[in-house]
């Protein structure tokens, strides 16, 4: 799927234009980030410049799967309200024509500089994976470095491979800049970290974290409550059944970086994400404090708009206020989410057991419940044809449970369909904030102690949903319906 042949913004530009009128709108997001046509993969450069959010993403506007990767854009005042801003950089340089790999953002003197990772094809055909810079004034147009790659393969210790070397997190230090990178030596996965003056020289300086799984993607790095908070994501993890809800998974440390910024010191790693699609999350520091987003579905299982010939694949997670409380990442939807609220329906009551609480409701809409029991309640969304997207929470065991299975379009393929998530404070009740988007389904827990996102492609129009239980159960809380954003 890599080739050696340059493209340019221009050309990605004018294929949007062409075939703009071929995508089928049905399954796509009313208020997530998507692209208006093709495939998107992991969140970049998202920061907030010139007083508005800009959120970068892996692109590839010509068909609806993974292929040589551009710059998608999209800009936002408030996180909700996404606009698609066109193509920020195409694969037109020597050093980057198999892929402009993932990178992050950062802001100096008034310029948008993001650093990513190149990708090139050697003439016998091996991957060459080298970290690049690229400046905007206006937040719209990029410069590469003239001087790109600035850290090399050649710049790589003799036992890590130059075709596993990406995903820059780019960083100021009191003394100068930092970047992180994903690589990996014959020991397994690792995080590189590099030091500079001047964005153009660079030399390593340290391994922030190793021995974790055979290698890691996508590192970030953030100052939140006092405390460091370390993202990547691990490719092979081991398996740990309610915490890892995949062998591929995004997972943090907290913990405490070095003076140097060369190690991290932290808890042993917590997924993200319990759900079955999350992967590649960056967050963002801005006015509204440390903002999460990642990419759905990820990698691993079949794409529905895909396989239907939808001509386009892939969204943005709704996005969430990152905190850490007692070494623990709590995430919390953002505020702006409820100027969408409509139609507000309010619940109080005792059900009894075998009755189910049944309503019905369209591709949008936001659950903010307070369980009590003693026995599991289910709560069975996009009841149509097929099963029903299930979602358990068993009391007893403190788990929270996603179960796809047999719901919609099938998205299996090598990924999961049920996952199990262990509540850090189990007990006889629950908080839980449902967000349902048209395919995306994003559940927290306990105000954000645990998240678990998901897709899902109901078949049908008209959906019902049931809340049950074999025991006695209390079910306080408001629904929503969701409005699309450019209703609001
Ligand atoms: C993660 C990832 C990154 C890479 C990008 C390529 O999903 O594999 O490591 O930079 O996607 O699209």
């Amino acid at each position: 799927m890599l080739d050696q042949r340059k493209r340019t913004i221009q050309e990605a530009e004018t294929y949007i234009q062409t075939h703009l009128s071929l995508v089928n709108p049905e399954y796509r997001p009313a208020f997530h980030a998507v692209a208006p046509v093709g495939w998107i993969n992991d969140p970049n450069g998202f920061c907030w410049f010139h007083g508005q959010y800009h959120l970068f993403g892996q692109y590839h506007p010509y068909s609806a799967k993974w292929g040589p990767m551009h710059w998608g854009h999209w800009v936002s005042p408030d996180l909700i309200h996404w606009e698609w801003a066109g193509v920020a950089m195409a694969p037109d340089q020597e050093y980057d024509q198999a892929g402009v790999f993932s990178g992050t953002a950062l802001i100096e003197n008034d310029v948008l500089i993001v650093m990513y990772t190149g990708v090139s094809l050697s003439p016998d055909g091996r991957l060459i994976q080298q970290q690049c810079i690229a400046r905007s004034k206006d937040g719209y147009h990029f410069e590469k470095d003239p001087r790109n790659p600035v850290i090399r393969s050649e710049d790589l210790p003799a036992d890590v491979p130059a075709d596993d070397f990406r995903d820059p997190k780019l960083f100021r230090t009191p003394d100068g800049y930092r970047a992180i990178m994903a690589a990996r030596n014959a020991a397994g996965g690792e995080l590189l970290v590099y030091s500079s003056q001047d964005l153009a020289s660079w030399k390593l300086a340290g391994t922030c974290t190793e021995g974790i799984s055979r290698m890691l993607e996508c590192p970030d790095y953030h100052r939140i409550d006092g405390k460091d908070l370390l993202v990547f994501c691990a490719i092979g993890l081991p398996e740990a059944p309610g915490h890892f809800p995949s062998p591929h998974t995004a997972v943090y440390m907290t913990g405490s970086m070095n003076d140097q910024y060369t190690a991290f010191q932290g808890i042993s790693p917590e997924a993200v994400d319990m759900g079955l699609n999350f992967y590649a999350p960056q967050a963002a520091d801005t006015p509204d404090g440390c903002i999460l987003t990642s990419w759905m579905p990820g990698p691993g299982g079949t794409i529905p708009t895909d396989d239907l010939g939808h001509q386009w694949a892939g969204c943005m997670v709704l996005p969430r206020q990152l905190h850490i409380r007692e070494d623990r990442l709590y995430q919390k939807p953002v505020e702006a989410v409820r100027k969408l609220r409509r139609n507000k329906i309010s619940i109080h009551q005792v059900m009894e057991p075998d009755q189910p609480f049944i309503g019905s409701h369209g591709k949008c809409f936001e659950w903010e419940l307070k369980l009590k029991a003693d026995h599991s309640v289910r709560m069975e969304l996009f009841r149509s044809e097929g099963n029903g997207f299930l979602v358990t929470w068993d009391p007893a065991s403190g788990m929270l449970t996603m179960d796809r299975n047999g719901c919609g379009h099938d998205m299996s393929g090598k990924a999961p369909e049920r996952v199990t998530a262990h509540l850090f404070t189990p007990g006889n009740a629950i908080t839980l904030n449902i967000f349902v988007d048209t395919c995306t389904v994003e559940l927290f827990a306990n105000e954000g102690e645990r998240v678990m996102s998901a897709n899902v492609y109901p078949k049908g129009n008209t959906y019902t949903w049931a809340i049950l239980s074999d025991g006695q159960f209390e079910i306080t809380g408001d629904c929503y319906e969701l409005a699309a954003t450019t209703e609001v």
